[in-house]
C-alpha cells in the first residue's frame, strides 16, 4: 500500500501504547482513522487527542476476544467508511508464571485476546477487503517473544508465535492467489507502555487465581524494569508505516540485543542443540 491520505485505518488496542501511537501515526498521513479498545474511558481520551488532530476518528468499544465484537467492529466501519484498507491487529495483554502452574482463565484470557483476537480480526475484514477489490495492508502485532521463547512467558510466548505462523501463512496465500494485500506482522522488543498492567481489563469471569511463584515475579519485576527503559511506542509506529511503505512482512523494532535471541534460537534449531537459556 503506497497512498495513505483519505484512506481507512483500523487499529485495535488504540486507546494506549502501540495501538494509540498507530492511530496517530496513521491520522498524521491523512487517514481515517477507526480506534477500537476495551477501555472505554482510555479510548474516548486518546480518540479525542487524535481527532483534534484534524483526523476523521470513529471510537469503537470492542472485545477482540469476542468474534461477534469484531464482527460489528468491521460493520461500523464499512457503515462509516465504505472500506477498511490498513488493519492492525494489535491488542495484546500479559501474564508471568510457570507453564504447569498457570490457571486455565490465564491460558483462556491471553489466548483470547492475543491470538484469537487476531483470527477474529482477519476473519472481520480480509473477506470485505478482498470483496472491495482495492489494495489493503493487514498487520498483527505479534512480539519478539513470537520469535524467541522465554522462562515464565509461555502463554504470552504462544500466542506470539500463533500470530507469526497465521501471518507468515496468509503472507503465502496473498502471494499465492495474487491477492492486492499485503502483510506485516510486528515483533517489538522492549517498549515503555502499559502491558505490565495488562490485569486492569481482565474480565471478571477470567480472574486471576493465585499470584506467580518467588522466580516468576522476580522475572516479571525485571522485565517491567527493562520496558520502562524502552523504545517509545512512536518508535514502533514509525517502523511500522516504513515497513508498509517497503512491503516488508518481518518489521522489528527491536532492541539489538533482544534481537539476538532470535538468531540464537535459530541456531539452536539449525544445529539441532538443546534450548540456550538467556543469562
Ligand atoms: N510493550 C512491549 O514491550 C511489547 C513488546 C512486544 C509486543 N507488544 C505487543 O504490542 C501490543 C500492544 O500492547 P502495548 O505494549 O501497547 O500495551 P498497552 O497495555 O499499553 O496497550 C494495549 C491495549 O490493548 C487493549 N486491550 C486489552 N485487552 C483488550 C481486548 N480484549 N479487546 C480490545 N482491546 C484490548 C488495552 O485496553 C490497551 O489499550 C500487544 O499485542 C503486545 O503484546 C508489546
Amino acid at each position: 500500500m503506497e497512498r495513505f491520505r483519505d484512506r481507512v485505518a483500523v487499529v485495535t488496542g488504540a486507546a494506549s501504547g502501540i495501538g494509540l501511537a498507530l492511530a496517530e501515526r496513521f491520522a498524521a498521513e491523512g487517514m481515517k482513522v477507526v480506534m477500537a479498545d476495551i477501555e472505554t474511558a482510555a479510548l474516548d481520551t486518546a480518540a479525542a487527542a487524535v481527532q483534534a488532530k484534524a483526523s476523521t476518528v470513529l471510537a469503537v468499544r470492542v472485545d477482540v476476544s469476542r468474534a461477534e465484537d469484531v464482527e460489528r467492529l468491521a460493520r461500523e466501519t464499512y457503515a462509516a467508511f465504505g472500506a477498511a484498507h490498513l488493519v492492525c491487529n494489535n491488542a495484546g495483554v500479559a501474564v508471568i508464571g510457570a507453564v504447569h502452574e498457570h490457571s486455565l482463565a490465564d491460558w483462556q484470557w491471553v489466548m483470547g485476546v492475543n491470538l484469537w483476537g487476531v483470527i477474529h480480526g482477519v476473519r472481520a475484514f480480509v473477506p470485505r477487503m478482498l470483496a472491495g477489490g482495492d489494495e489493503g495492508h493487514i498487520v498483527n502485532t505479534a512480539s519478539m517473544a513470537g520469535l524467541t521463547t522465554a522462562p515464565f512467558m509461555s502463554v504470552y510466548d504462544v500466542t506470539k508465535h500463533g500470530v507469526v505462523a497465521l501471518s507468515e501463512s496468509m503472507y503465502k496465500e496473498f502471494e499465492a492467489t495474487g491477492a492486492p494485500i499485503g502483510v506485516s506482522v510486528v515483533c517489538p522488543g522492549l517498549i515503555d507502555t502499559r502491558i505490565m498492567r495488562s490485569s486492569r481489563n481482565r474480565p471478571p469471569e477470567l480472574a486471576e487465581e493465585g499470584k506467580p511463584g518467588p522466580m516468576a515475579q522476580a522475572f516479571g519485576q525485571g522485565l517491567a524494569d527493562r520496558l520502562a527503559r524502552g523504545y517509545a511506542p512512536s518508535e514502533v509506529a514509525e517502523q511500522v508505516l516504513r515497513g508498509i511503505r517497503e512491503k516488508r512482512f518481518y518489521v522489528v523494532p527491536a532492541q539489538p540485543e533482544v534481537r539476538q535471541w532470535a538468531t540464537v534460537r535459530a541456531q539452536d534449531i539449525i544445529e539441532l542443540r538443546n534450548p540456550t537459556s538467556r543469562r
